[in-house]
């Protein structure tokens, strides 16, 4: 399927309502494939990309995973390699690391709605009990879980009712002056 890319920007919903369907492989791998893509800083790549589409474990992470309102028929949890960067001289806790995170999280998930797919982020979970579930080795850190499957017809009400800001909402032209933003 190839959609224009605005089009597909403005229409993807976070979805917390899948059906049970598997998801192929070949599809996870696009949207991981899409991931390597985001824009990361210094191109260093600290992410790293755990992909989980087994029943059992999947029902674990949903276990730890208070914020994980869907059954999700496979997750990608992104986790940054915090002792490599450290090791390359980034700074612990640098926001870059963090930023990258969300790159890649978006791109997935812009990816994931291109391809058919349905997804929504998590980070409300256990870092301590996913990296316990998952075991990951030390230095890395689970930050978002990336949940996808085949979206169901019927979707829960969005999160926060009421008018989604515009642009112009969250835009502001040029320098602002001291009365800006009060
Ligand atoms: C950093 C981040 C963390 C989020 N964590 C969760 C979460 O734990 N559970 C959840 O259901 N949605 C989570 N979301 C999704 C937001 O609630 C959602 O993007 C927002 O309500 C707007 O909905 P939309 O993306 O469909 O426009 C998260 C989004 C972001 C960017």
């Amino acid at each position: 399927m190839s959609r224009d890319a605005l089009e597909v920007i403005r229409t993807r919903r976070v979805v917390r309502a899948m059906t049970d369907e598997p998801v192929p492989r070949d599809l996870l791998e696009r949207v991981l494939d899409a991931a390597a893509h985001a824009p990361s800083a210094g191109n260093r790549r600290f992410q790293r990309f755990v992909a989980v589409d087994d029943g059992a474990t999947l029902r674990v992470l949903r276990m730890v995973s208070p914020g994980m309102l869907q059954r999700p028929a496979a997750v990608v949890v992104i986790c940054v390699d915090a002792a490599l960067a450290v090791e390359y001289g980034f700074r612990a806790g640098s926001s870059g690391l963090y930023i990258d995170v969300g790159t890649a999280a978006q791109t997935m998930l812009l990816a994931a709605h291109a391809l058919g797919l349905g997804s929504g982020p998590v980070t409300s979970f256990s870092k301590a009990a996913v990296s316990a579930v998952l075991n990951l080795p030390p230095g890395w850190s689970p930050e978002l879980i990336v949940c996808l499957g085949r979206p169901a017809a019927t979707q829960p009400p969005p999160m926060a009712l009421g008018r989604r800001r515009t642009w112009r909402d969250l835009t502001h032209w040029g320098r602002l002056t001291t009365t800006d933003g009060a």
